[in-house]
């Protein structure tokens, strides 16, 4: 008798290493104004940075890869991509607040991803991916379901796993898709600085052959109509 398993729809997560080339795009990040972020330490008040112009090399760089990961790796015939939303995060692991960040997605957008600043992963801070395949992560009460890993098998099977860190060093780029849950790891020592952002496509959602579809354009237009 044989078996077999089966790795089926696996979640995709881009890791990609700019090493110093953008990190000038970003060098100001800490003197942006901030304010407290519910879950975690700062974030910028300002929610469009990648909008500013001396950041453009780092736009551009950003929304091909978003592009490349929804055509190549997602299916999607949307090919125009732009960043919908971008903020910094700012982490001192001596502030006094959360020195990690809570477990949240991203809504109204398709694409998520964070472009590191400022990060040593021997502080930690590490990017935390929950399962979402979990039964913690399921739409039912957790405690419907009381099942007891076995830690040694859980760490040989990736179907068990809960979550998966990465540990993220200055100048990566991490993406996913924005449904996916994800934390920040509690930073044990010195400061960490990332971008996070949203990616959506520039010709809007769906189709708007079945009646569903949103065109961002058509809005756009409507407003400088007014
Ligand atoms: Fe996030």
């Amino acid at each position: 008798m044989q078996q077999k398993i089966m790795g089926l729809f696996p979640v995709p997560v881009a890791i990609i290493d700019t090493g110093s080339e953008f990190l000038a795009c970003v060098a100001d990040v800490l003197e942006l104004p901030t304010r407290d972020n519910d879950l975690a330490d700062q974030m910028t008040l300002n929610t469009q940075i990648l909008d500013d112009p001396h950041r453009r090399p780092l736009l551009d760089f950003l929304c091909g890869r978003a592009a490349s990961f929804a055509t190549e790796v997602l299916a999607y015939r949307q090919r125009d991509w732009g960043i919908s939303n971008s903020w910094g995060n700012i982490t001192r692991a001596d502030s006094g607040r959360k020195s990690g960040h809570g477990v949240h997605n991203h809504p109204n957008s398709v694409i998520s991803g964070v472009f590191y600043s400022e990060v040593d992963p021997v502080q930690g801070g590490a990017l935390m991916l929950h399962s979402p395949n979990d039964p913690h992560n399921l739409h039912v009460p957790a405690h419907t379901i009381l099942l007891e890993p076995d830690p040694d098998k859980v760490a040989q099977s990736p179907y068990a796993w809960p979550w998966a860190n990465v540990d993220v060093r200055t100048g990566m780029v991490v993406l996913f898709p924005s449904w996916l849950r994800h934390s920040v790891a509690p930073l044990k020592s010195g400061r960490r600085v990332s971008i996070a952002f949203n990616c959506v496509p520039h010709d809007g959602l769906g189709s708007l052959r079945d009646g569903y579809g949103l065109s961002f354009a058509k809005f756009a237009d409507a407003r400088q109509g007014r």
